[in-house]
């Protein structure tokens, strides 16, 4: 449904990976090297596939992860998601570029929304985002560290995308084929503001101006794991590293103070060669010991997968695309219908292995295909 509501230029945008795409196609095809092993005759009448993170109890064992400029899909769409997330009780992790600002994701949902950022060139904008989510009262903090340099979305180019945008003949054949996003473009202001940016930019700044500031500050090339430790000391509460691959990362970030990981390879956005999240999994949890949260991402479409990610040794599952395609198709129940499909999932995934508790799942259940 999203796609058939979504201009070409658009859906790629969310939909696509970078360069040849081998690891979007790659994240995907990860879960089928495994297999499920039952056990039957087990007393599966009740099940439960809530799970206990940062001390906090979530409904389910997934969540959705940070997105930027989501507004450009459906207008209002962080806040779809906050609320939805809220409702499902599951973590909803907003992005530092989002459209949306932090202080009303938390105002829709306070229990849930954690923050993310990238970090800056300009270390006073981080360390100002960090201030704005500790007096906002968020609990949990994300640090993006897979994305220090610009990369090539080559659907992006074929595409056209870009700003500001040059309409070719390509461009305005898809936005007559499609006047009801067009319509809302232009009835919401064109181009969303980046709210959480907007404070760094001049006065009244327009969208695009914001957009210029965000594009001065991000990628930070130049940033080193002594700036991820300063934010560590800034920021009180839960840290989480996103991004993490390697097994001596993933030691390095526990070992300067982080109380969580996301393992991730950003969807297939950035290096495109990179493993499948799911493949490291294993080797982190390994490197890091049992205690520490792991939390993954990167082509999660099924309960079946969270619960291979879990017998891998994952916490929670986040997925991005999935809760997007939602909004845009069905605004904050769309979104929740791509939660129930999951919990359902999950739900008869469990009892069908003859585990009770998502939590009890574990490496016993999982055969490799091979
Ligand atoms: C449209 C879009 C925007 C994204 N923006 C961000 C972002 O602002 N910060 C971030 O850390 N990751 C961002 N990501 C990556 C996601 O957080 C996540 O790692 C990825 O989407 C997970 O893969 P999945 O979409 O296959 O579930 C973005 C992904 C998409 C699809």
């Amino acid at each position: 449904m999203a796609r058939s509501r979504l201009p070409r230029i658009a859906f790629d945008f969310v939909d696509g990976g970078v360069d040849g795409e081998e690891g979007l196609g790659w994240n995907a095809q990860v879960f089928r090297k495994y297999s499920l092993l039952p056990r039957y005759c087990m007393d599966v009448s009740k099940r439960d596939q809530s799970v206990t993170l940062f001390g906090h109890s979530y409904s389910s064992p997934f969540g959705i992860c940070p997105m930027g400029i989501l507004g450009l899909f459906r207008h209002g769409t962080d806040l779809m998601l906050a609320e939805a997330a809220a409702a499902a009780n599951v973590p909803y992790v907003m992005s530092s570029t989002s459209n949306a600002s932090l202080e009303e994701a938390v105002k829709v949902a306070p229990n849930n929304t954690w923050f993310q950022i990238y970090t800056t060139r300009d270390e006073t904008i981080s360390f100002d985002l960090i201030r704005r989510a500790r007096e906002a009262g968020i609990q949990n903090l994300l640090i993006t560290v897979d994305v220090p340099v610009s990369v090539r979305r080559e659907r992006n180019m074929r595409n056209g995308f870009s700003r500001p945008l040059r309409v070719t003949p390509r461009i305005a054949l898809e936005s007559i084929a499609h006047p009801g996003w067009v319509y809302s473009y232009f009835k919401n202001g064109g181009l969303p503001l980046m709210a959480n940016f907007a404070p760094y930019a001049k006065p009244g700044a327009t969208a695009d101006e914001v957009a210029d500031v965000y594009s001065t500050q991000i990628p930070n090339s130049g940033q080193t794991w002594s700036l991820v430790e300063n934010i560590r000391k800034a920021w009180p509460h839960n840290l989480i590293i996103k991004g993490i691959l390697h097994p001596d990362d993933a030691a390095r970030a526990v070992g300067l103070g982080a109380n969580g990981l996301l393992v991730s390879n950003h969807g297939g956005r950035q290096l495109d060669r990179a493993p499948a999240p799911i493949e490291m999994l294993a080797e982190i949890r390994a490197a890091v010991g049992d205690e520490i949260p792991l939390l993954v991402d990167s082509g999660i479409r099924r309960g079946a997968d969270i619960i291979i990610a879990r017998c891998l040794g994952a916490t929670m599952g986040l997925f991005g695309r999935p809760a997007v395609f939602g909004a845009v198709a069905g605004g904050v129940a769309g979104v929740s219908k791509v939660m129930s499909i999951l919990r359902a999932q999950i739900d008869t995934n469990l009892g069908q292995m003859g585990c009770s508790r998502f939590e009890d799942l574990g490496i016993q259940f999982l055969r490799d295909r091979r």
